[in-house]
């Protein structure tokens, strides 16, 4: 069965929205630890429109489960990375103007500088896995540049399933779901980790919770959407309940 990490970036997003200090992203982090999160995942963007540093620095020794730092590969990011020491560091691209990360890093056009990135992030013992699309040159070059895992997007999964309603019979939903199974499948070949996120929410995620050899899910959205009617350890510990039987 598949780990469930979970993205609390959207917790201190409603925080920066009165620059105050509640929610409380590392008070959440606890509370998603005891509905049954296996990670804890959060992006410290380059603008700091959500996590802080400091977020940063007192979830590292308070997680009981692992830390898994989303980032762009930037020298900043990686010294702060070195200096924190977090479980995993998921590199993405990442563009000012998006509201959310939007698509692949391109692994196999900034190969040079990721196989860098890589390199100094595992030479302070900290592995890093790459957010690619669903495409067999992306995951061969993620393999290239040293990554220890893949994780692919599921944003055009989920988009087609939507498009869809939700119909596993749709023409569209049935190629997307191979397209991540076979990069999922191509990742682990070449001795990575396959780890897929992205847009998943609780009518989409147990198709993706099932694929073979899947190890981590990546979800932040749906969940911390779903805490605001059910709290926060409910959101996760249904999430998790899904995930189980789908891995059934
Ligand atoms: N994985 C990566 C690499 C992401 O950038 C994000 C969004 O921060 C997620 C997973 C979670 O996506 P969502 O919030 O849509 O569940």
């Amino acid at each position: 069965m598949a780990n469930l990490g979970v993205n609390v970036d959207h917790v201190a997003t409603l925080r920066q929205a009165r620059r105050g200090v509640e929610p409380d992203p590392v008070r959440a982090a606890h509370e998603a630890e005891i509905g049954g999160a296996d990670c804890i995942t959060v992006h410290l963007r380059e603008d700091r429109r959500h996590i802080q540093d400091g977020d940063l620095e007192r979830l590292k020794p308070l997680v009981i489960t692992k830390v898994n730092l989303e980032m762009a590969a930037t020298d900043e990011m990686v010294a702060i990375a070195r200096r924190i020491g977090p479980d995993m560091v998921t590199l993405v691209p990442e563009g000012r103007a998006e509201v959310t990360t939007e698509g692949g890093l391109p692994a196999a056009q900034r190969m040079s500088a990721l196989r860098d990135a890589v390199a100094r992030l595992l030479d302070a013992g900290v592995p890093a896995s790459a957010f690619i699309d669903p495409d067999p040159a992306q995951v061969d070059a993620a393999a290239e540049a040293g990554f220890t895992a893949c994780e692919i997007h599921t944003g055009p999964y989920a988009h087609a399933f939507r498009a869809a309603a939700g119909d596993l019979r749709d023409a569209r939903v049935d190629r997307e779901l191979a397209r991540v199974r076979e990069a999922g499948a191509r990742a682990a070949d070449r001795g990575m980790r396959f780890n897929a996120g992205h847009a998943l929410n609780y009518h989409n995620v147990a198709p993706i919770a099932a694929l073979p050899g899947l190890w981590e899910l990546h979800i932040g959205h749906s969940i911390v959407a779903r805490a605001v009617y059910a709290g926060l350890r409910g959101a996760v510990a249904e999430m998790k309940r899904i995930i189980t039987e789908a891995a059934r």
